[in-house]
């Protein structure tokens, strides 16, 4: 979607389709000067009662003059900010809406839409995102996919010329974290046979051929064994795709400042491996290298924006199939940190990717690791589908990602960790074993991770429950590169 931001008078504005925010009791500037331009029309229409002003209802008039069509936003009763939760049903009921206008652009007063303590920016930034999501499509393997032939291409952003650099900001910002978000979702929505290891190592191999500031290297099988990572290849030993350990290099910080990394979760298909799983639904096994999709939105968003930051992302790439050559329970792996790992449960296998990638990024000095996985149905049970779980070995860090899920209106929730947890995985043939038991399946996995995390500040983003959703829509969210970003910029501030 192309967007820009004008700042000129709304009565004025020849477009398509013209956006503007009301209220039960008032008009807001934009809505009073049309009202005042069309004698009362506007007023009337809302008094035959068609629209219910709750944040999230909207009503579409098929006329007018300059502009073609009028979509009416229900902002409340009474002229005060929206909250959140409100104003977020208002930018995706807005941006499905427009999804249906038969037209080439349209225009949005974001002047009137005001929330609780949250700047122009912040407002701008979120609905930009709303537009960004509602219009993607992946429809590359549809014969039929009429791709981008009708529809809005461009939307103007009307604000006030004080307002128009902030508008403006949050344009670029909303961009950057809707398109990488995105990204994220391809990666995720392309099925196994085509997004294994090496797709992902090519992926970031051509990331880095098109931005200079960018460096990807790719340890493959060899290599890794050589580093001593039996785990890590533990999972991938069933499969005929090699695994990969990919490391793309962000350096636009402070020269020597410590890097972030951002490792995520890359099994591009997880069979469960010999401890196989019921085959309803395995298909949406292919989603579990939605932490990996997530570190590739990250990039492309942070790219984009040319953050002043170093960030290495890191991606943990196999696949988990049963095979003669699969892991079997029972087998005693020795990680690369040394310590020795009793495989129980095959099918706890990102916990067996990510170990060795935590050990190997200690080359990186980081000031902090997070990773971020499709980890454990237990968290699906425990959180359900809105809200990302997270763990940390540092409550500080633990602080400023949960602030950063609230701005980006990306939620995450914090779960505890401790000696008692860890204390499930202990195994009678090994240091520790790989599954925890039925209880506490979530925090016993972040547990395992923190054996591996001892070098440096730690955060683990269970996405297993907001990385996708199922059933009629059922495809990639992009969940968490909001938070990421903004836990990033917030950083930066
Ligand atoms: N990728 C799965 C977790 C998962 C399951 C995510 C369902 C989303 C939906 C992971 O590799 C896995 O299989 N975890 C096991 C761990 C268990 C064997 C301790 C699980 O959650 O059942
Ligand atoms: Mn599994
Ligand atoms: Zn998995």
């Amino acid at each position: 979607m192309e967007f820009v931001v004008k700042s000129s008078a709304v009565e004025k504005q020849k477009t398509a389709c013209l956006v503007v925010g009301v209220y039960k009791k008032t008009l807001p500037a934009s809505a009073a000067a049309i009202d005042s331009l069309t004698e009362g029309q506007l007023s009337t229409v809302l008094r035959q009662g068609d629209l219910e002003f709750k944040p999230g209802h909207s009503l579409m008039l098929h006329s007018g003059n300059p502009w073609e069509r009028l979509l009416l936003l229900a902002m409340g009763d009474n002229d005060t900010p929206m909250s959140e939760a409100e104003f977020k049903k208002l930018a995706n009921d807005l941006a499905g809406k427009l999804k249906s206008v038969n037209a080439r652009e349209a225009t949005i007063a974001v002047e009137d839409i005001t929330v609780a303590d949250r700047s122009p920016e912040w407002i701008t930034r979120h609905l930009v995102e709303a537009v960004e999501y509602a219009f993607y499509q992946f429809s590359q393997f549809k014969n039929d996919a009429a791709e981008g032939a009708k529809g809005i291409k461009k939307i103007t952003l009307l604000a006030d010329r004080k307002n128009a650099d902030a508008v403006k900001a949050g344009m670029t910002l909303g961009q950057a974290i809707g398109i990488g978000r995105n990204i994220a979702r391809t990666l995720g929505n392309l099925p196994g046979n085509i997004c294994h290891p090496t797709y992902l190592a090519e992926e970031a191999k051509s990331l880095a051929r098109q931005h200079t500031k960018l460096a990807t290297k790719v340890l493959n099988e060899k290599q890794m064994a050589e580093l001593g990572m039996s785990s890590l290849l533990s999972v991938s030993a069933g499969s005929g795709q090699e695994a990969r350990l990919i490391c793309m290099e962000f350096k636009n910080g402070k020269r020597g400042a410590k890097p972030l990394v951002l490792l995520g979760k890359g099994i591009t298909f997880d069979t469960g491996g010999i401890s196989i799983k019921p085959s309803a639904n395995m298909d949406e096994m292919k989603f579990d290298m939605c932490g990996a999709a997530s570190v590739f939105g990250v990039m492309n968003a942070i790219i984009q924006l040319d953050l002043p930051v170093n960030v290495i992302g890191m991606v943990a790439a196999a696949e988990n199939m049963p095979s003669g050559r699969a892991s079997r329970p029972g087998d005693i792996v020795t990680s690369m940190s040394g310590k020795t790992i009793e495989i129980l449960n095959t099918d706890a296998e990102g916990r067996l990717v990510l170990c060795d990638a935590l050990t190997y990024a200690e080359r990186y000095k980081p000031e902090a690791v997070i990773d971020i996985a499709t980890l454990t149905g237990a968290c699906v049970v425990a959180l359900g589908h809105h809200t990302t779980g997270l763990l940390s070995n540092n409550d500080d860090l633990a602080t400023e990602l949960l602030n950063a899920a609230n701005d980006a209106m990306d939620r995450a929730w914090q779960l505890p960790m401790g000696d008692e947890y860890t204390r499930q995985l202990d195994s009678n043939f090994a240091d520790m074993a790989n599954i925890g038991g039925p209880t506490a399946g979530t925090i016993t996995a972040a547990c395992f991770l923190a054996k591996f995390a001892e070098a440096y500040p730690w955060a683990h983003l269970d996405i297993a429950g907001t990385a996708w959703v199922s059933g009629k829509e059922k495809g990639a969210t992009g969940r968490p590169v909001p938070m990421l970003v903004q836990f990033l910029l917030n950083r930066n501030k």
